[in-house]
């Protein structure tokens, strides 16, 4: 979709007005046309009145999900008409909330077609009418772009077929990104993984046909004080290995993959933003599945730390690949300021949590309430899980150092967090935030701005989260 601000004054023809209506404000002569139709001003209300071409489309409060989800819907309505041009005119009090429309606007107008014989024909050109241009809307303007095109380039990623979308397919983005943003670039095959005695990782691949990937990207700008890594799973497909998934809860597992997507498009955006901060995205891309050389329950791995862990289920895969990960990222990085991971890890985080909501996890309440409002701030949803004495208890093993499930069917979500725990570094045990995002990264129906599949969660509060560290 094309956006565009254009001043009162040079304001153009356009096929189509969109009208973003809200209680507080005084409607004039259209409070009677609304009332005649019956028109309810409530969130997620629109309507389009295809004789005077105007949308109508209701928000309740000036907050960043009841307008993102109007300009959402309106857009929606504008697409699924023949005319190819809108205009939504501001007033100053949504003029504050215009990262929100523009966000709304383009993360509502996603489609994943690939797979469609027939694609939508041309797209919507949008224009935002405003009494004076200003720098901080041009900025603002700008930076959403890059931000929620991110986002919806992890929907396509996220959407992908997985027999489509393999651990090379990861490497071959990222080095496509390298290129383009100038990023340094390593990656290591599965040979290497063993070289670097990261056998937890190398181990849940083993029984795929693609050979497991690291992926480690760098950006590194001259003026940067801050060195944030970020970690990702990147499963590609997640069948469960020998521990195998029910049928029904295997479909979706191309979505596994998330985490390093949300990597992948957080590195992207902020080398595009060209913020002075230090980034590195490590992403595990591994292939879950089973064949006479998988790993088993009742193996024991050795981590890249030197920690054993015996594996009574191969399902619970991605702290394996995250284990490593971490080892890796804290033994090529020195002095890191903030250390990150996203994963789909756990289905008990989606019971707890629901499916909208990431869970976040960590040993400071401090960092752990930043991550929060940095969720917050940018329209994701989130809450703190805390870690407690007796959960950790759980996954302890009698014959090795840890287990990679717990021993109670409760808490499964912080009990795979503090897993992870195991490989954070004393060091670094502050520095440290685990998200589980696997509710919200794929929902088998549409949700507010978010299409049905992929949302590409994680970009956003990720990019949120280093502005604010930065
Ligand atoms: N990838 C899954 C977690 C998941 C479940 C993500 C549902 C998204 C939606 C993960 O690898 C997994 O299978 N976890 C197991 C852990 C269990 C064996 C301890 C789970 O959650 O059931
Ligand atoms: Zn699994
Ligand atoms: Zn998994």
């Amino acid at each position: 979709m094309k956006i565009k601000i254009l001043e009162i004054s040079k304001s153009k023809n356009c096929d189509l007005e969109i009208v973003l209506v809200n209680k507080s404000e005084d409607l004039g002569d259209k409070k009677e046309l609304l009332d005649s139709l019956e028109f309810k001003i409530k969130d997620e209300a629109s309507i389009f009145l295809p004789e005077s071409k105007l949308i109508f489309s209701a928000f309740e409060e000036f907050s960043y999900d009841s307008i993102a989800i109007a300009i959402a819907n309106a857009v929606k309505k504008a697409s699924a008409t023949k005319y190819r041009s809108a205009k939504v005119v501001l007033n100053k009090e949504l003029e504050n909330e215009f990262k929100a429309l523009v966000e709304g606007a383009i993360l509502g107008s996603y489609k994943f077609e690939t797979y469609k014989s027939e694609k939508s024909k041309n797209e919507l050109e949008l224009f935002f009418i405003v009494e004076k241009k200003s720098a901080i809307l041009s900025d603002i303007l700008e930076e959403s772009k890059i931000i929620s095109e991110a986002v919806n380039c992890a929907r396509d990623m996220v959407n992908t077929a997985p027999q489509d979308f393999t651990p090379k397919t990861f490497v071959k983005e990222a080095e496509t990104l390298a290129k383009e943003l100038e990023l340094e670039i390593e990656v290591l095959g599965e040979k290497e993984l063993v070289k670097q005695k990261m056998m937890s990782m190398h181990s849940v691949g083993r029984a795929s046909i693609h050979e497991s990937q690291l992926i480690h990207l760098k950006y590194k700008p001259k003026k940067a004080k801050t060195k944030i890594v970020l970690v990702g799973k990147g499963l590609t497909y997640d069948s469960g290995g020998l521990s195998l998934k029910p049928a029904d809860f295997m479909i979706t597992m191309k979505a596994d993959k998330s985490g390093g997507v949300a990597v992948l498009n957080t590195i992207k955006t902020i080398a595009k933003l060209k913020l002075p901060v230090e980034v590195h995205a490590i992403i595990g891309a591994v292939e879950n599945m089973v064949g006479g050389n998988a790993y088993k329950p009742d193996d024991i791995l050795k981590a890249k730390n030197g920690k054993t862990i015996e594996v009574r289920n191969t399902d619970a895969e991605g702290r394996l690949v995250l284990a490593d990960c971490l080892c890796y990222a804290q033994d090529e990085i020195k002095n890191i300021d903030y250390i990150f991971d996203f994963a789909t890890l756990t289905g008990a985080c989606v019971v707890g949590l629901g499916e909208y909501t990431t869970g976040i996890m960590g040993n400071c309440e401090n960092l752990k309430q930043k991550a929060l409002e940095s969720c917050q701030k940018c329209g994701e949803y989130a809450t703190k899980l805390d870690f407690n004495r007796y959960l950790k208890k759980c996954i302890k093993s009698e014959i090795a150092d840890v287990c990679n499930i717990s021993n109670t069917r409760y808490g499964g979500a912080i009990t795979a967090g503090m897993f992870l725990d195991n490989f954070v570094y004393e060091e670094n045990k502050e520095k440290w935030i685990h998200f589980d995002i696997a509710g919200p990264a794929f929902v088998e129906k549409a949700w507010g701005y978010n299409p049905y599949g992929a949302s590409g969660t994680g970009v956003r509060f990720a990019v949120e989260l280093i502005k604010s560290l930065s």
